[in-house]
């Protein structure tokens, strides 16, 4: 489910995101080169509990269908980002736990959703993003951030580290379960409206194959996503937990989610 691929060079840091992801050329396990975007532990604010939650999540979006890049793990040696192309990136390598979470990078023709552009056909994939923003929490997929790209053709979504975040204080006003009438207002206000809300306001919006898809989320699946963490990551695996009982409850709510987005949008 997440393979690991070995990093080979490092090509330069990424120009935007706050966790300073590296572009690394890897090498896959049947030898084939591959470009990965680099998230390391030391970069995030949550540390390796970040990373964990942005694997469950890319894990999760591809069983969901959801157009995402493919989740790896990176083996990063540190001798692979010589100091003198970037001390920052060969720092980051060496005090970061090892393997880096990676995301295979998107091929050329992704760019940014800006509102001037045309999203005809794709309505229902944009509904489908809002609605799993709305159900794992992720208050990041902003106007402000480019970590919602489109080429046109299909969508593509990415950086999910911030997500499922007050996961202990879930279902107190504080933090109301997503299926609570109200909860998922904040997707349409403010600087933390969703980059796709414009878009979708009173749009017509079918979620018969995202709902649908929710069946092979299964316990053993959700199991599976834990398993799929590598050990040296243990220090994030109470959160994990929580994250993974979090996602079996919103399994069984997820009619009454997508009737709060169709609330927020109509
Ligand atoms: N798989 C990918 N393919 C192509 N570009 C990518 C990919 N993943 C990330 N990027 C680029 O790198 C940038 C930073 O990645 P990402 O958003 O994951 O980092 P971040 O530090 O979490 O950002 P933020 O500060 O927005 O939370 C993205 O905005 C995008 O431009
Ligand atoms: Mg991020």
């Amino acid at each position: 489910m997440l393979e690991t691929v070995n990093a080979t060079r490092f090509d330069r840091l990424m120009s935007t995101g706050k966790t300073k992801p590296a572009l690394l050329a890897c090498q896959r396990a049947d030898g084939t080169e591959v470009e990965v975007v680099t998230k390391f532990s030391a970069g995030c604010e949550r540390g390796v509990t970040a990373l964990a939650i942005e694997a469950i999540l890319a894990m999760l979006a591809v069983d969901l269908d959801l157009p995402t890049p493919e989740p790896v793990l990176v083996d990063v040696s540190p001798e692979v980002i010589d100091p003198a192309s970037s001390q920052f990136a060969h720092d980051l390598a060496r005090t970061s736990l090892s393997p880096a979470y990676g995301s295979v990078r998107l091929p050329p023709g992704y760019s940014a959703v800006a509102s001037d552009k045309r999203f005809d056909g794709l309505i229902t994939q944009a509904a489908e993003i809002l609605a799993f923003d709305g159900m794992i929490l992720n208050p990041d997929r902003r106007i402000s951030n480019p970590n919602c790209q489109c080429d046109g053709k299909h969508f593509a979504i990415f950086d999910h580290e911030a997500a499922l975040v007050g996961l202990e204080v879930l279902g107190t006003i504080l933090q109301p379960y997503p299926w609570t009438p109200g909860a998922l207002a904040t997707l349409g206000q403010g600087p933390g409206q969703h980059v796709l809300f414009t878009l979708l306001s009173g749009k017509d919006l079918q979620f018969d194959r995202f709902t649908a898809a929710w069946a092979v989320v299964t316990d053993a699946r959700l199991a599976a996503y834990k398993d799929a963490l590598p050990n040296s990551w243990d220090s994030a695996f109470p959160v994990v937990d929580l994250a993974l009982d979090y996602l079996g409850e919103l399994r069984k709510h997820v009619p009454a989610v997508l009737d709060e987005v169709r609330r927020i949008l109509q």
